[in-house]
């Protein structure tokens, strides 16, 4: 009897997956624009709004580290890179600093990888601290505000905590150093100590060219109902199990190994790219982090992105409309994924779907060489460009001090 409950269900589900492929058909590449004020930020052009400032570091803080390891340019946090790139040629950057609204101080942090290619942020705290200190004896501007008119690109797993693991990040705490200034970062969590108020979170990078020449054509039915390529345990580093990503990952995989309408492993095959174009939910749950490239890849692959990481700051969330696009699954309730994604009414899924085709939208997750209109650099630009003017608070009286320049871990005052 439970047999066939479960075969009758099953034929169902499957009934849902063919409707929705079919109505995909007729869709024919339609998209929605996003209404309202999330559209309209997306498309704001940041030029004129702002002037920068980029500080002329010794090649050590950046080109010099990213020729010794190219690989640099290709991994997740590699938006420090381009981002650099793209404000040296940048209309909003100026060379007279006294008419600066801000401050980049372009220094690679992450750019410090094991054979296997994982980015250590063991060395970073050294290395920003001894930025700072160059650009403050030789320049008046980070005395005059002890940074709050300067931001830095700190895209590790938890910004400025300079640590992989949470639970040490969050002893470390954000750099003392960096307390007053903008942080733009990938890690995004509500009631976080790694995450500060006025904080920007961007998307991690994703190859664009790459990701672009895996593109099928656009009216290909979805098949796979739920996609997910990725680790459910990490053993290495939580052998007890239960840290890693809180469970949630393996909670997806303790309740739908089995379950036919879920294709999830943990091998990336070389189709990962068009698999997740012919899927209608990818899932996107934490890892360590409470974000992964999945993010941006489902965006850009038209895959609803189903986001498990409780209290996530999402990129750009002032000006991306994630409650439509994506759906949201407490992580105590992946063990009813399934009734979860199967209850939501198709029409509800082509709307996600139609938003997911606008193009400003998978534009604002991307970092393109060269920088085109409405990109990440741009959805930056314009974060930033919305935090002025500046308030007069910010500059420090003649001689006054907030930040402590010996706070923080004794390991981080030695010489870098
Ligand atoms: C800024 O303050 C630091 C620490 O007090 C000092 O060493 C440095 O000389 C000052 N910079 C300038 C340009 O005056
Ligand atoms: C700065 O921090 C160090 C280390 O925590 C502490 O010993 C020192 O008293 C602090 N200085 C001031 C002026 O608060």
């Amino acid at each position: 009897m439970r047999n066939w409950r479960w075969v009758f269900t099953m034929l169902l589900y499957v009934g849902v997956v063919l409707k929705i492929g079919a109505l995909e058909l007729d869709r024919a590449q339609q998209t929605e624009r996003i209404s309202g004020s999330a559209g309209d930020v997306l498309e704001d052009d940041p030029v004129g709004r702002l002037k920068v400032f980029v500080y002329e570091l010794p090649s050590k803080y950046n080109k010099k580290i990213l020729q010794k390891d190219p690989r640099c340019l290709t991994h997740m946090f590699a938006a420090e890179i381009y981002m650099h790139r793209f404000l040296l040629s940048s209309p909003v950057r100026t060379l007279n600093p006294e008419e600066a609204d801000w401050f980049y101080t372009p220094v690679y942090t992450t750019c410090d990888l094991t054979p296997n290619g994982l980015p250590l942020p063991f060395k970073s705290p050294r290395m920003m601290r001894s930025a700072i200190q160059l650009i403050s004896s030789n320049w008046p501007y980070w005395n005059r505000t002890e940074g709050a008119d300067h931001f830095f690109i700190v895209p590790h797993d938890f910004g400025a905590c300079f640590h992989y693991l949470e639970e040490k990040a969050i002893e470390r705490g954000i750099l003392h150093m960096l307390q007053r200034a903008t942080l733009v970062q990938t890690f995004g969590q509500r009631n976080h100590v790694c995450l500060k108020d006025g904080s920007i979170t961007v998307p991690p990078y994703a190859p664009p060219q790459k990701m672009q020449s895996h593109l099928i054509p656009p009216n290909t039915p979805r098949s796979i109902f739920v996609y997910f390529r990725g680790l459910f345990y990490d053993v290495g580093n939580d052998p007890e199990g239960g840290y890693y990503a809180r469970g949630a990952r393996a909670a997806v995989w303790e309740n739908f190994k089995d379950n036919p309408l879920f294709d999830i492993s943990t091998e990336h095959p070389t189709t990962y790219y068009e698999d997740m174009q012919r899927a209608i939910f990818c899932l996107c749950p934490l890892g360590w982090a409470p974000w992964s490239p999945r993010l941006v890849e489902a965006v850009i692959f038209g895959c609803i992105p189903v986001i498990i990481a409780d209290d996530i700051v999402l990129p750009f969330a002032d000006a991306i409309p994630w409650e439509d696009i994506g759906v949201f699954v407490a992580e105590k309730d992946v063990p009813n994924l399934d009734t979860i994604l199967t209850s939501i009414n198709p029409k509800v899924i082509l709307r996600k779907q139609r938003l997911l085709a606008n193009p400003s939208m998978k534009q604002a997750m991307l970092f393109p060489q060269p920088a085109q209109p409405g990109d990440a650099f741009h959805q930056i630009l314009n974060g930033l460009a919305r935090k002025l003017p500046h308030d007069r608070s910010v500059y420090l009286k003649r001689g006054e001090k907030i930040l402590n320049w010996t706070r923080g871990p004794v390991g981080d005052l030695k010489p870098w």
